[in-house]
Parts: C-alpha cells; sequence; structure tokens
C-alpha cells in the first residue's frame, strides 16, 4: 500500500535517474524541460509557494514515484506524475494518482487540471479511471488537458 510524504532534496537525484531519454522527459514534463533533467529543473518550481511537491513510499523508506501540486485559489494543478520504471505494469499508477486527488483535497482543492501527451496511453488509462475527462487537446504540442470535479467526484 503506497503512502506519500513531502519530496526531499535526497529523493531527487533518484528521480532524475528514472528519466533515460528526451522521449521519457516530454512524457514527464512536456515540452517545456530540455534534455537531460537536471537537478535544478526538476526542483524549480520549489520557491513558489503554490507548489508542493510529492513521493510516494512502498514498503521501503526509498521513493517508487511522485507527483507535483500547484495551488491556484481552489484549482489544483497536477503535475510530474512519474513512477520508478522498475515498478510500472503493476497498477500502482492508480494508488499514486488517488493519492494525489486525495492531497489536492486536503489543500483545499475543488477541482484538478492536468496536461497530458496524446499518445501516453497508461498515463491517460490512469487519469480517466480516476474520473478526469478531457476539456480541450492542442495537437501541436501532443497535448490534451483533462479535468477532475472534485465537487462532484465520488471518493
Ligand atoms: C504514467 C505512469 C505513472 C503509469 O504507470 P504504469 O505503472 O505504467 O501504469 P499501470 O501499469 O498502473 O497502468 C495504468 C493503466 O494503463 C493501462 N495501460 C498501460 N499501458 C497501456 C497501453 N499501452 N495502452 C493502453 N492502456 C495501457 C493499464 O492497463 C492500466 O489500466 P487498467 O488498470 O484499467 O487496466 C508511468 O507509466 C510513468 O511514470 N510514465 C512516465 C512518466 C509519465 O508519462 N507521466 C505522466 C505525465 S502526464
Amino acid at each position: 500500500m503506497l503512502s506519500i510524504r513531502p519530496r526531499s532534496s535526497d529523493d531527487c537525484h533518484l528521480i532524475v535517474s528514472w528519466v533515460p531519454d528526451a522521449e521519457a522527459l516530454y512524457l514527464f514534463a512536456g515540452p517545456r524541460l530540455r534534455w537531460p533533467l537536471t537537478l535544478n529543473q526538476l526542483t524549480s518550481g520549489e520557491q513558489s509557494p503554490e507548489q508542493t511537491a510529492w513521493v510516494a513510499v512502498d514498503a521501503g523508506p526509498e521513493p517508487i514515484g511522485q507527483f507535483e501540486l500547484t495551488m491556484h485559489d481552489s484549482h489544483a494543478h497536477l503535475g510530474r506524475v512519474l513512477l520508478d520504471p522498475t515498478v510500472r505494469g503493476r497498477g500502482l499508477a492508480h494508488d499514486l494518482v488517488r493519492l494525489a486527488v486525495a492531497q489536492a483535497r486536503a489543500l483545499g482543492a475543488t477541482s484538478i487540471g492536468l496536461n497530458v501527451v496524446t499518445g501516453n496511453r497508461p498515463a491517460l488509462r490512469t487519469y480517466e479511471r480516476a474520473g478526469f475527462v478531457e476539456t480541450s487537446r492542442q495537437d501541436a504540442v501532443r497535448s490534451l488537458a483533462m479535468t477532475l470535479n472534485l465537487a462532484t467526484h465520488v471518493r
């Protein structure tokens, strides 16, 4: 069973190692970052008081996943959802996103938005199963936006 805790600077080297190439970086973070992923790029949002970064842990102390939440009033943006490549394919993404949604609620969110690369089937499926619906699409940058309304979403 996964649980989350705030991401520490010690976690970041490990997280950077989960992004092995430019395509993986694009799936993870979209068009804004340039390969190779650096610690500075990963942590650049930490100066913003609206942003919080979280890691998921399983049985051991080491993180196996991460995500970031940025609050704009009562709207949360969920970003940079990532699982350790060695634990993918086991359905853990559903737990990770469920924990992200619960944390957004705890931070006061009534809605959550995210952007996902259009061909990213595991991510799309995970978000759809969590209740997110597509709201817009930008084919030029292979991106679509999804939203979850927490006021109407049954936990
Ligand atoms: C996105 C990510 C967290 C998903 O985790 P995962 O372990 O790969 O996914 P899971 O095995 O938990 O599968 C999630 C769902 O996607 C489905 N899925 C997986 N691969 C699929 C594929 N190629 N086509 C369609 N569905 C697929 C699974 O069947 C599962 O749905 P189900 O439970 O209804 O059967 C993980 O792949 C990852 O970290 N990717 C790199 C970073 C990234 O893309 N982040 C998203 C940023 S928006």
